[in-house]
């Protein structure tokens, strides 16, 4: 593990592997572009992709949709307790699905109200114990690419590759607007801009879990890289031959 003076690991230096990790932790803000890359290696690799946002999205969504209190913790985390969220299947290079009550509910759970109370949610210490375990469980069963804000910090610290995507935060909201407009959603990129800086703000000062690179993730900067490129560059350092 890395000593607190050496400058941190880099895509440039880290040491190439000869055969892909079978755990791929990777970790970064809104917008860096977790999502993305993860999928597209997800299906190169053949491997499984669990997008844990969509576990705290999922939970915020029923809680609002029960009509409770966001900030109410004892109750969101009686929530997140009970076995009412399950992740669907995961097939190799899906998308993470989630179902509540037994419904698929995941095309709801990118939605602005969802957006608003997330991180809320997803700071709350009970929320957290309650769904760590079921993340590390997925990850036992190997061949699988973790995407998160904690995952190489606290739910896999031993993951043998764990990779910290990061971008400015007006590349981040760049990336959203245009991703907003492909699906037909205008929004003002200030107003997308604003909202995106609140939400770092809360997922970096909170007490649990806060988002910070583990001390042994590679990070990559990848303002001014296309998806192509960051997929290609993350592609070498998890072992895939070119
Ligand atoms: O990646 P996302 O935007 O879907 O994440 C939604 C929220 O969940 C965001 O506030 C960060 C939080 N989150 C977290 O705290 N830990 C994770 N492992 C994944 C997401």
């Amino acid at each position: 593990m890395r000593e607190d003076h050496e400058a941190p690991r880099t895509a440039e230096t880290a040491p190439a592997r000869q055969v892909p990790a079978s755990i791929i932790a990777i970790d970064g803000p809104v917008a860096s572009g977790k999502t993305a890359v993860g999928l597209k290696l997800a299906r190169q690799l053949g491997y499984r992709l669990v997008d844990t946002g969509m576990i705290y999205r999922a939970i915020t969504w029923l809680a609002l949709d029960r009509g409770l209190d966001i900030e109410d913790e004892a109750a969101v985390t009686s929530l997140a307790e009970s076995d009412r969220i399950a992740l669907g299947s995961l097939g190799e290079g899906d998308r993470t699905t989630v179902s509540a009550d037994g419904r698929d509910i995941s095309d709801e759970l990118r939605s602005p109200a969802v957006d608003r109370s997330v991180s809320y949610v997803s700071r709350m210490a009970g929320v957290r114990r309650a769904t760590v375990e079921l993340q590390r469980a997925f990850a036992r069963e190997g061949r699988i690419i973790m995407l998160g804000r904690d995952i190489g910090s606290v739910v896999l610290p031993d993951a043998p590759v764990k990779i910290y995507l990061d971008a400015t935060p007006a590349e981040r909201a760049r990336r959203r607007y245009l991703e907003l407009s492909a699906a037909g959603v205008e929004r003002p990129l200030a107003e997308i801009m604003s909202e995106l800086a609140q939400r770092d703000e809360m997922d970096r000062q909170r007490h649990v879990s806060p988002l910070k690179p583990a001390a042994d993730a590679i990070i990559l900067d990848t303002d001014g890289l296309s998806l192509e490129e960051v997929v290609a560059r993350v592609g070498e350092i998890i072992g895939i031959q070119p």
